[in-house]
């Protein structure tokens, strides 16, 4: 893999500043930030390749374009896999988050019912999308440090009349960094006569979705997490006969994914605007993609690069929120230091100094920090990540001590 040349260890060698000024803006007509690698959920760190492909006019109704569109919309279902013949893919303007509301109110009928199965942030967040769009809203709540688990799936899913008839999941829980099992809850929602709805936004791309199961009915994602394009656009895969059966019954205009897909296939164009750049830049981010080995040459640099932060960390004393047997390798979610001069911002500016951006928490009853180990990042990379953590603790006084065990 080449990576972008602002990732190279010549230029970013894990000390002394990354940028001559707060916000990297170098003067009152350029606005230049400075290069830092983001170990965040998204938006990643990026090939400079797929930003350059953001740096045409291209015109929406242009012939080339609606070429483009074609072609990204089969790259993104091929990557599915298995099973992938049977589903259509309807991009969409926006972040991930208009993509799962527009997934709610294109297959969830006004009037029927919606099981969200939610242990994080973003569970919360599609039985929040589910109440604001008027559905009935079944949550069922596990813990946020465990996977969900099916046997409660199926118990919930029995107690539930058939009015309740889509259930919802995310894929990797990126509040955490959880991985849910999709399998056997595909099969359970199957049986038991419903259809499942999966927000794989921080999972697509890397980790293997499973449609060849029938219970799976739509896949929800987005350009700027494992494909590592540009953020701005999502996605949705849908089994073909599901989106058709859905048509006419969104209550919101601009997301209705159905006639969304409808005008694609009727004229080339998208029905709005269409984040054009964006998606130049996803069909390059695609083709590096495909150059890795595809979504299992990703999944294999995210293995190396989520061992070398687990153990570094470890080594640094820092403990990690989850049991290793749950963990994706896409995020990880550490507790601080158990130590008097612990202090969240002035450890992210120190990090960020040495040029990494990390995340905070997202929990909302402990103090957690996040480290992603996706984009374009590798082994080499997280190992100067890992470095420039050990420097920000040492500067802030918290030395490096054993983990404490886990409860
Ligand atoms: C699992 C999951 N769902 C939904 C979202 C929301 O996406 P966005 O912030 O792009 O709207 C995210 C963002 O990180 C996510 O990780």
């Amino acid at each position: 893999m080449t990576l972008a040349p602002h990732l190279s260890p010549a230029r970013r060698t894990g000390s002394g500043p990354a940028t001559s000024s707060a916000s990297g803006v170098a003067g009152a007509n350029d606005f230049r930030p400075a290069p830092l690698i983001l170990l965040t959920p998204g938006p990643l760190t990026t090939s400079e390749r797929t930003r350059a492909a953001a740096t045409f006019d291209l015109g929406s109704w242009d012939a080339p374009f609606a070429a483009l569109t074609a072609e990204v919309c089969d790259r993104l279902t091929a990557i599915l896999g298995q099973g992938s013949d049977s589903f259509v893919c309807v991009p969409l303007q926006g972040s991930g988050t208009f993509a799962v509301e527009a997934t709610v109110r294109t297959f969830v009928p006004v009037g029927s019912g919606l099981v969200v199965l939610s242990n994080g942030a973003y569970g919360e967040r599609v039985a929040a999308i589910g109440r604001a769009a008027g559905r009935s809203v079944a949550l069922y709540r596990g813990a946020w440090d465990r996977p969900i688990d099916p046997a409660a799936v199926r118990s919930r899913l029995a107690d539930l009349p058939p009015s309740y008839g889509h259930v919802a999941v995310v894929h990797c829980e990126t509040s955490t960094g959880v991985l849910n099992p999709l399998e056997p809850i595909a099969d359970l929602v199957e049986q038991s006569g419903r259809s499942l709805l999966v927000d794989a936004m921080s999972s697509f791309g890397a980790l293997d979705l499973p449609a060849w199961r029938p219970g799976l009915t739509a896949v929800v994602a987005a350009s700027g997490k494992c494909l590592e394009g540009l953020p701005g656009l999502g996605f949705v895969l849908a089994r073909r006969q599901a989106l058709a059966d859905a048509s006419g019954q969104c209550d919101s205009l601009a997301l209705d994914l159905a006639d969304q897909q409808a005008y694609l296939e009727r004229t080339g164009q998208w029905r709005f605007t269409p984040p054009v750049q964006v998606l130049a830049a996803l069909a390059q981010a695609l083709i590096e993609h495909a150059a890795e080995g595809g979504r299992v040459g990703r999944l294999a640099r995210y293995q190396a690069n989520s061992e070398v932060l687990a153990a570094g960390l470890a080594g640094l004393g820092l403990r990690p929120y989850l049991p290793a047997d749950c963990q994706a390798p896409i995020i990880h979610t550490f507790y601080p230091p158990d130590h008097p001069a612990w202090d969240f911002d002035r450890f992210y500016h120190q990090v960020r100094r040495r040029g990494f951006v990390l995340y905070p928490g997202k929990l909302t009853e402990v103090e957690t920090f996040r480290v992603g180990c996706i984009g374009q990042v590798d082994p080499a990379v997280m190992r100067r990540a890992v470095a420039a953590i050990g420097e920000a603790l040492r500067e802030l006084g918290c030395p490096a001590s054993a983990p404490p065990e886990r409860d």
